[in-house]
């Protein structure tokens, strides 16, 4: 099996330096009013996902100003920010979700290990193979347990061990004891937290270097909530894991580091999330988060 996602004799960015960083932070700033005209984007060494100056439009209506920033490998980040700032667009343009709304028009790079995920020899499903994705609505195939986790698996032909890489994806996901009786039982027949850990199975079977979650867990009941907490925190032990939440506890419970965007599709502040929550840089982000608005 490849792990390409197309022409990889580009040179990898290994890691962003200085002067990368600061076109970023002055693009951004450029864009900005008042006292947000200087945002706090922090330096990631070796970013697994690195956006430089990616803007989006729908039409001609600008969803995400110029962000630059780089998400760490092996790490939790969370993205927070309130409705309509942009948060599941940034999410989508990481793995081409955005491709498949018409009126999307994406600028600047999008950089996954160091291949721009827009150059044209990217295949966007084999790259929706590598950075998979997790909606807030679970959406398990009306199949059997068993034909989810494998279903990417089979569509591609790789159908080898197959039993067992579905049981290690099934384990993964927290779901195997509460299923393996029934595998061959409908997905749309679990509950809506063990759908979603099915769709996290589904999501790992296809051996992906990174998960992007959108509100994950905002159409869960606290304890299913609870679990895919513990999974996610579990989970970043072997990928990448980039979840959007509007739940600001979940977010300083699961994540390494906390990207807040605010209205107008502007990052505002990327940075530690203990630092985040704890002590921002930005008036609007501590009154964000501690709920003056949004
Ligand atoms: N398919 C689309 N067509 C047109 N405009 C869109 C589309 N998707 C999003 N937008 C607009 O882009 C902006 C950002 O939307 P986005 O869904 O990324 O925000 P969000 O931060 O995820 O919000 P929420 O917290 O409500 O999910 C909003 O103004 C939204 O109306
Ligand atoms: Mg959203």
């Amino acid at each position: 099996m490849s792990d390409s996602i197309g022409d990889t004799t580009a040179p990898e960015i290994e890691t962003e330096t200085e002067s990368e960083v600061e076109t970023g932070s002055d693009s951004v700033a450029e864009a900005a009013v008042g006292d947000e005209a200087d945002p706090t984007i922090t330096t990631v060494d070796n970013p697994v996902v690195k956006a430089n100056e990616l803007t989006v439009h729908y039409d001609d209506v600008q969803a995400l100003q110029p962000v630059s920033m780089g998400i760490p490998q092996g790490e939790v980040t969370a993205i927070i920010g309130p409705s309509g700032c942009g948060k599941s667009t940034f999410l989508r343009c990481i793995n081409r979700m955005n491709d498949l709304v018409d009126s999307a028009q994406m600028d600047g790079e999008l950089l996954f290990k160091g291949k721009n995920v827009y150059d044209d020899d990217v295949d966007p499903v084999a790259l929706r193979r590598k950075i998979g994705m997790v909606f807030q609505k679970p959406n398990p195939f009306p199949k059997s347990i068993y034909d989810n986790v494998a279903y990417g698996l089979n569509v591609r032909g790789d159908d080898e061990n197959l039993d067992e890489r579905v049981e290690r994806a099934l384990k993964r996901a927290a779901l195997w004891d509460e299923v393996k009786d029934q595998l061959d039982e409908s997905g749309l027949e679990l509950s809506g937290g063990q759908q979603q850990r099915l769709c996290i199975a589904r999501a790992i079977a296809a051996d992906p270097e990174v998960i992007l979650m959108d509100e994950p867990a905002s159409a869960l009941d606290p304890v299913a909530t609870s679990k895919i907490e513990d999974l996610i925190a579990e989970l970043a032990e072997d990928y990448t894991v980039i979840v959007v939440t509007h739940n600001m506890q979940q977010a300083a419970r699961i994540s390494d580091k906390t990207a807040v965007f605010l209205t107008g599709g502007k990052l505002v502040e990327f940075d530690n999330t203990q630092k985040i929550f704890e002590n921002p840089d930005h008036q609007r982000v501590e009154d964000y988060i501690t709920g003056k608005f949004g």
